[in-house]
């Protein structure tokens, strides 16, 4: 009797949604706010990816490769400014093979760099990631090489990338190791950190 009694309570116990529900609304938050990081991110990289792919397009066309040196630098961008003031976050890119030191990627960078280069390498598409730590969640997107227009300055050196173009980039960055790219290749990529408590506000 008091076996069946106590048995009774156990069921009671398991089918008692209040445990369960709280581990998973947990869940639901992080997987919330792992949506939100994507989405964010996405937006973000996507506006800095193209306020960047255009006007380098229309200074290379107009003035030249020495003049557009100034403009794949994603800092050179206002509305680069405005979005990190307000995500209070910072957008940046890493890459293994930097033309400016500043993107020297950090070791979870590193990391996703080599998951990256593993990807394309067995032919598959790289994916957005988040990793998820106590208080921020970091988005990483890949940078495929995938127009024309950058091999100008970051393909082979003689052919896209003319010689007299390359003594400018040395002379601007001489450890420049950011050329002898061809299409289709990870140049880098967009790393942005979130604050989590920050991600469900703005
Ligand atoms: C006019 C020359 C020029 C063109 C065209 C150009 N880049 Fe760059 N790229 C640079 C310079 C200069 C830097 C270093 C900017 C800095 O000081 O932050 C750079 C840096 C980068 C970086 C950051 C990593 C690093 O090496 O420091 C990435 C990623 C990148 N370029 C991708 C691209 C892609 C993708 C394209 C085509 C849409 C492109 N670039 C076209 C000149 C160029």
């Amino acid at each position: 009797m008091k076996a069946t009694f106590l048995l009774f309570f156990f069921c009671i116990f398991l089918l008692t949604p209040g445990c369960n529900n709280e581990r998973k609304e947990t869940n639901t938050n992080d997987e919330e706010l792992e949506e939100m990081a994507v989405a964010k991110g996405d937006m973000i990289s996507q506006i800095a990816q193209m306020a960047l792919a255009s006007k380098l397009k229309e200074v290379v066309q107009e003035e030249g490769i020495a003049e557009a040196l100034k403009f794949c630098n994603v800092n050179a961008y206002p509305i680069v400014d405005s979005l990190e003031e307000v995500y209070n976050i910072q957008v940046k890119r890493a890459s293994s093979r930097t033309r400016n030191p500043g993107d020297t990627p950090n070791k979870m960078e590193g990391e996703i760099i080599e998951k990256y280069s593993r990807d394309i390498a067995k032919g598959f598409t790289p994916e957005v990631k988040i990793i998820m730590d106590d208080d921020m969640a970091h988005y990483f997107k890949p940078i495929i090489l995938s127009a024309e227009l950058c091999l100008k300055c970051h393909g082979q050196v003689g052919t896209d990338l003319l010689d007299e173009n390359y003594k400018i980039i040395k002379e601007l960055y001489p450890d420049d190791n950011a050329t002898g790219h061809n299409l289709g290749d990870l140049r880098g990529i967009w790393s942005i950190s979130f604050k989590k408590d920050a991600l469900s506000k703005n």
